[in-house]
């Protein structure tokens, strides 16, 4: 899709392209005059929408092209965009904003599905009228860039658990940040086994798939001793629950269980892609956590890299295991800031429902100015508290932690899981995002089913904007 602009007038466009056109209230209309189709959008009663509301508006719109036959589409003017909105938005933040919000909504997951005899029908053109602002072109230039890299990220997610083993997912990294500024390491069981990483190794035992742990390296700074920012994206290829087995309606969406991982690889590419002038490393810590003869037990004693021992009391909080031996890795970088960002706990659901993931930090700014990023990119966070009272909770009883609570497991699920991840980020600035709230679209979104592709956008702001 080519999402452009021009001079011209909506009118002077021929009889095969939409018109789009933006109204009060809140009803949408197709209509015909003389050949010539437009459809009306509602904005809402009201004169003005916030920049929340914009991005709903974007994906509507796309939502409103899809359903009927039109492939090429004629846009309003940035004037009128900027019209209807509360805020003062800069022109390319304005761009960024529209072309993003396009392709997320454009975007469906069909690689599994056989392709109608003539083909899909996908919106080929869609061009901005009487607009030659510059900023505005180059905001929509970052704007495909970024939604074609959430696209690659959530057909990574979107991959059913038996096609994207973490093998399968270092190779994927590989192929799509080849070409880039990245360099991409892929290590092998072996190299796993060298490094001491016993809490990856443990969480992969029970399955036939070999645990990976890849890394990404981004060296867009003025020079390597700049210090970087590490992203360190979970990476469960498929989630069982292990021995303490998840149950049907739990099991279904655990494919998706390596979503925050495919962030990191999505965010790289788009980080890479828009030369963004930050040292930035990705790692993902990739197992299956599966149910065999072989499988880790209840009770087991795993020893981290970072040489701490814990008590597995549950095989189904194997993220926060995977995720110790990955920032135990990032030590190594001297960080300027670790993020880590993983499909955590159900908890973080039951505490926000599904309209933001949940940040947690020991240093409570941080927590607050990625919030603040999260507003502006479009992925949304809110905070939870992650004070030393919460710690107690992840002492072991004959290891040095344990991956639960001992008693009272689920108060706080949430926080229970960045507490227990705090022990592994001693030694730099460091930030906990549960996107399990975000994994999967919801009533609203105006998204294709399965992964939403978050939260891309805001790993790209903080390797921007974060100081
Ligand atoms: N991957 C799950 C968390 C999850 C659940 C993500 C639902 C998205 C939707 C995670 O590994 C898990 O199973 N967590 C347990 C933790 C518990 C054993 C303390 C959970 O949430 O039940
Ligand atoms: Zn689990
Ligand atoms: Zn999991």
């Amino acid at each position: 899709m080519k999402i452009t602009t021009t001079s011209k007038e909506q009118y002077t466009y021929p009889k095969d392209w939409l018109r789009v056109e933006l109204t009060k209230g809140k009803k949408i209309h197709l209509l015909k005059e003389e050949d010539l189709f437009t459809l009306t959008i509602g904005v809402g009663d009201g004169d003005k929408i916030s920049t929340r509301e914009l991005r709903i508006l974007v994906r509507k719109i796309v939502e409103e092209i899809k359903k009927t036959e039109f492939t090429k589409v004629v846009l309003p003017s940035l004037a009128t965009f900027l019209g209807y909105t509360t805020e003062k938005l800069e022109s390319d933040y304005l761009g960024e904003l529209i072309a993003t919000n396009i392709l997320l909504a454009n975007y469906t997951f069909r690689i599994y599905k056989t392709a109608p005899k003539k083909g899909w029908r996908d919106i080929t053109d869609v061009v901005c009228t009487e607009t030659t602002d510059k900023l505005f072109v180059r905001g929509l230039e970052r704007g495909a860039i970024i939604g074609a890299a959430i696209s690659e990220t959530r057909d990574l997610a979107n991959t059913p658990g038996g096609d994207m083993t973490p093998q399968i997912l270092g190779k994927a990294a590989q192929t799509i940040l080849k070409g880039t500024k990245v360099q991409t390491t892929v290590l092998g069981k072996k190299e796993i086994e060298k490094l001491k990483m016993g809490a990856l190794l443990g969480v992969s035992k029970g399955s036939s798939e070999d645990p990976r742990f890849i890394v990404m390296e981004y060296w867009g700074g003025k020079n390597k001793s700049e210090k970087p920012i590490v992203f360190v994206g979970k990476g469960i290829t498929f989630d069982t629950g292990g021995l303490n087995i998840k149950p049907t309606d739990g099991i279904l969406d655990m494919h998706l269980d390596m979503s925050g991982g495919a962030s990191v690889i999505g965010a790289l590419k788009a980080i890479a892609k828009l030369g963004i002038k930050r040292n930035v490393i990705g790692l993902i810590p990739s197992a299956e956590n599966m149910v065999s003869g072989s499988s880790y037990r209840p009770g087991d004693v795993l020893t981290t890299m970072s040489g701490k021992t814990v008590d597995v009391l549950n095989t189904d909080a194997e993220g926060r295991l995977v995720l110790a031996d990955g920032l135990t890795y990032a030590e190594r970088y001297k960080p300027a800031l670790v993020v880590d960002i993983a499909t955590l706990t159900g908890a973080a659901l039951v505490a926000l429902g599904q309209h933001a993931s949940a940040v947690m930090s020991k240093d409570e700014q941080i927590a607050f100015k990625l919030k603040d990023l999260g507003e502006e990119s479009g992925d949304y966070l809110w905070p939870l508290p992650l004070w030393d009272e919460y710690l107690k909770y992840t002492k072991g009883v004959h290891g040095d932690l344990a991956n639960i609570p001992q008693s009272n497991g689920r108060y706080g699920g949430a926080i229970n899981g960045g507490a227990f991840l705090s022990n592994f980020s001693g030694s730099f600035p460091w930030a906990h995002i549960d996107t399990a709230p975000r994994m999967t679209s919801t009533a609203g979104d105006y998204l294709a089913k399965g992964a939403t592709g978050e939260p891309v956008r805001l790993l790209i702001a903080i390797a921007e904007k974060y100081s």
